[in-house]
C-alpha cells in the first residue's frame, strides 16, 4: 500500500455559523496548501478560504444568508491534467486505478483555465441570478455577492465551483464545501446537532503525482484514461484526508455524508472483523432532507453517486473501547448499477481482491459516556407523492442520455431533449420510438448540446413528469437545479440504436419497455430514494420517471449529469422556469 491507512485523524471542516455574522459572510476563493496524508508532501490546492473542504456554512431556515464570494485565485490550476498514460503501473495495478502520474498528454481544456470561478449552492432554492450560472464567471480580483433565501427544508447542501467546461478541474483542485440548513422541525426530533455527535463526511477520490524515485509527491493529478470518460482516482479522501480514522464514544452518531467525487460512485459497507454491520446504521435523510421514516440500509450497501447525500444515524453505544469498524467501498468504476460480484460481500479479503484500495475510513471506539439515542420512528410529514389527478395533467418531458463520437472527442455524452411527434405527422426522418406493449410513442430530438435553444419551460407551481432514458452502459446521476423532485418509477428497457443512428439531432433509436434479456439489474426504487431528491441515479437499461415541480423563482437554470467529466463534456442543458399563466 503506497500510503498507510487510518493514521490521520478525520479533520472536521471549520464551521461558519451564519447567525454569528448576522447572515453576512465573506468567503475567499484562494490558493492554499493542504496535507492529504501524514506521509505526503503538502499539496497546492484551490479552496474556499484556502481550505479543503471549505468551511461548513450553517444556516437556519427562514434566515437569509448573503455571501460575498471573493475570487482571490492566483498562480494557475494546482492540478496536473492528463489523458492517457501507461496502461498498468509497476505493481500491475489496473490503469484506471493506478496511483500517480506516469507520462500522458495534457488535456487541451487545461489551457482554458485562468482562475475564473463561479459558485453554485447545490440543492439551494436560489433565485436564478444567484444560482451560479455556468457562464457567469468572476475573474481573480472580482467578487460576487449572492443572496440565499434559505426558505427551504433543513438538509445538507454543498457549494462548489461550476465553470463551463472545467468544473471537473476546479472541484478536483478543492473548490467544494458543505452547507447545512437547520430548522425547528428537525430540532424537535432531538437529533445530534454539531460536534461531537454530528459529523460531516465529504467523500472524494484523489490521485497524486510520482517523482522519479516512484514516490508520491502530493501534487494533485486529474487523470483520464483512454477509453474512459471519467477520472477515477485511487485514494479515497474524507474531509480532505486519505483513509482517516475517527475516535468515537460509545454513543449514537449522526453522519452527514456527501459524495463529492468527480465521477466515483461509492457503495458503502461498514465491517467489523470482516463482518458487515448493517443493523448499526439507519438512514434518516437524503438529498433534500429527512425521509418520512427511517430506513435500513440496502443489504449490499449504501450507494451514493456524485452529489448524492445520506443522513445516517450510527449506533456505537454497545461497543467496547478498542473496537474498530471500517467503512469500505464496494462499487466498481465506472459504476453501472451492478451488484457487488463477490460471492460474499462481507469478506474484506474479497474486497481487497476486487478493488485496489477499497477502504474509506475507520472508526475506533474510545472510552466515554454511553449515549444511546433511539431513532425517531416518524421523521417528516411535510411532503407526499403528488396525487394521481395532479399527475394526469402533468406535462411529460423525455430526455435520452446518449454517448457518441463528436468532433475530436471519441465519447461525448449528451442529453437529447425529445419532443413527441404526433400521429398525424407524416415525418419519416430519424425518430426515437418508445414502445410500451402495443402503444408506440414517436419522438424527435430537439436539443442535444448545452448551446442549443432551451426547449423546457416549466410553469411554476405545476407538476411535470420527466422521463430520463438511459441509452448508455453506465449509471448517470442526474441533477436538477432549484426545487427537489420525487422518484416515481424505475422501469427496465431494451434499446437499439442503428449504426448510423447517432447524429446530432438526427438520433434514431428503438426503445422497448420491458427487460432486456442481458439485463441483470433490479430497476427498483430503493427505500432511501422515497424522499425529496435533487440527484437521481439513472442506471443502464432504465427509464427513471420523476415528478418535478418548481415553485418559487422564474429564470434560467441548468440540469445535468453530476459526473463532472460528463457535465463538462456537454451532458448539461438549460431550462427556464416561467411564471404561472394569468
Ligand atoms: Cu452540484 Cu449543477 O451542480
Ligand atoms: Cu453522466
Amino acid at each position: 500500500m503506497p500510503l498507510t491507512p487510518f493514521v490521520d485523524v478525520l479533520p472536521l471542516p471549520e464551521r461558519l455559523l451564519a447567525r454569528d455574522h448576522n447572515g453576512r459572510l465573506t468567503v475567499r476563493i484562494r490558493t492554499g496548501s493542504h496535507s492529504f496524508h501524514r506521509d505526503l508532501p503538502r499539496s497546492r490546492v484551490w479552496g474556499y478560504d484556502g481550505t479543503l473542504p471549505g468551511p461548513t456554512i450553517e444556516a437556519e431556515r427562514g434566515h437569509p444568508v448573503r455571501v460575498e464570494w471573493r475570487n482571490e485565485l492566483d498562480g494557475g490550476l494546482p492540478v496536473i491534467v492528463t489523458m492517457a498514460g501507461d496502461e498498468v503501473d509497476a505493481d500491475g495495478v489496473p490503469v484506471q486505478c493506478s496511483p500517480g502520474l506516469s507520462g500522458g498528454t495534457p488535456d487541451p481544456h487545461a489551457a482554458a483555465l485562468t482562475g475564473h470561478s463561479v459558485v453554485h449552492l447545490h440543492g439551494g432554492l436560489t433565485p436564478a441570478v444567484y444560482d451560479g450560472w455556468t457562464e457567469n464567471l468572476f475573474a481573480p480580483g472580482q467578487l460576487a455577492v449572492f443572496d440565499y433565501p434559505m426558505d427551504q427544508r433543513a438538509t445538507l447542501l454543498w457549494y462548489h465551483d461550476h465553470v463551463m467546461g472545467v468544473t471537473r478541474f476546479d472541484v478536483y483542485a478543492g473548490l467544494a464545501g458543505l452547507w447545512i440548513i437547520r430548522d425547528q422541525r428537525e430540532r424537535d426530533l432531538g437529533l445530534p446537532e454539531g460536534p461531537p455527535y454530528e459529523v460531516p463526511l465529504l467523500l472524494q477520490d484523489r490521485n497524486f503525482g510520482l517523482d522519479e524515485g516512484g514516490r508520491l509527491t502530493g501534487q494533485l493529478v486529474h487523470k483520464t484514461d483512454p477509453g474512459v470518460m471519467e477520472a477515477f482516482a485511487p485514494f479515497t479522501v474524507v474531509n480532505g484526508k486519505v483513509w482517516p480514522i475517527l475516535d468515537v464514544q460509545p454513543a449514537t452518531y449522526r453522519f452527514r455524508v456527501l459524495n463529492g467525487s468527480n465521477a466515483r460512485t461509492f457503495r458503502l459497507v461498514l465491517l467489523r472483523d470482516g463482518v458487515p454491520e448493517f443493523d448499526r446504521i439507519t438512514q434518516i435523510g437524503t438529498d433534500s432532507g429527512l425521509l418520512r421514516e427511517p430506513v435500513a440500509l440496502p443489504p449490499d450497501g449504501l450507494v451514493l453517486a456524485s452529489a448524492e447525500r445520506a443522513d445516517l444515524l450510527v449506533d456505537f453505544s454497545d461497543l467496547q473501547p478498542g473496537t474498530e469498524l471500517t467503512l469500505y467501498n464496494t462499487a466498481g468504476a465506472p459504476f453501472d448499477g451492478a451488484p457487488f460480484p463477490a460471492a460474499d460481500a462481507a469478506d474484506a479479503a474479497d474486497l481487497d481482491a476486487l478493488l485496489p484500495y477499497p477502504q474509506v475510513m475507520r472508526f475506533r471506539v474510545v472510552p466515554g459516556p454511553v449515549a444511546h439515542r433511539p431513532v425517531p420512528r416518524e421523521l417528516a410529514t411535510d411532503f407526499a407523492l403528488p396525487k394521481p389527478e395532479e399527475l394526469d395533467a402533468a406535462p411529460r418531458r423525455a430526455i435520452a442520455l446518449v454517448e457518441r463520437e463528436f468532433e475530436d472527442v471519441p465519447n461525448m455524452l449528451t442529453m437529447r431533449e425529445l419532443a413527441v411527434v404526433d400521429d398525424e405527422d407524416e415525418t419519416t426522418g430519424p425518430l426515437i420510438t418508445l414502445t410500451d406493449g402495443d402503444h408506440t410513442t414517436r419522438y424527435r430530438a430537439v436539443a442535444a448540446h448545452f448551446e442549443d435553444t432551451a426547449t423546457f419551460f416549466p410553469m411554476l407551481g405545476q407538476y411535470e413528469i420527466w422521463q430520463l432514458i438511459n441509452l448508455t452502459d453506465d449509471t448517470h446521476p442526474i441533477h436538477i437545479h432549484l426545487d427537489p423532485f420525487q422518484v416515481l418509477a424505475r422501469r427496465p428497457i431494451g434499446w437499439e440504436i442503428p449504426d448510423d443512428g447517432i447524429g446530432d439531432l438526427d438520433l434514431s433509436a428503438r426503445i422497448t419497455l420491458g427487460r432486456d434479456p442481458d439485463d441483470e439489474l433490479d430497476h427498483v426504487i430503493d427505500a432511501n430514494e422515497r424522499g425529496l431528491k435533487d440527484t437521481v441515479r439513472v442506471n443502464p437499461h432504465e427509464i427513471v420517471e420523476i415528478a418535478v415541480r418548481f415553485h418559487a423563482y422564474s429564470g434560467r437554470y441548468m440540469y445535468h449529469c453530476h459526473i463532472l467529466e460528463h457535465e463538462d463534456r456537454d451532458m448539461m442543458r438549460p431550462f427556464v422556469t416561467m411564471p404561472p399563466e394569468l
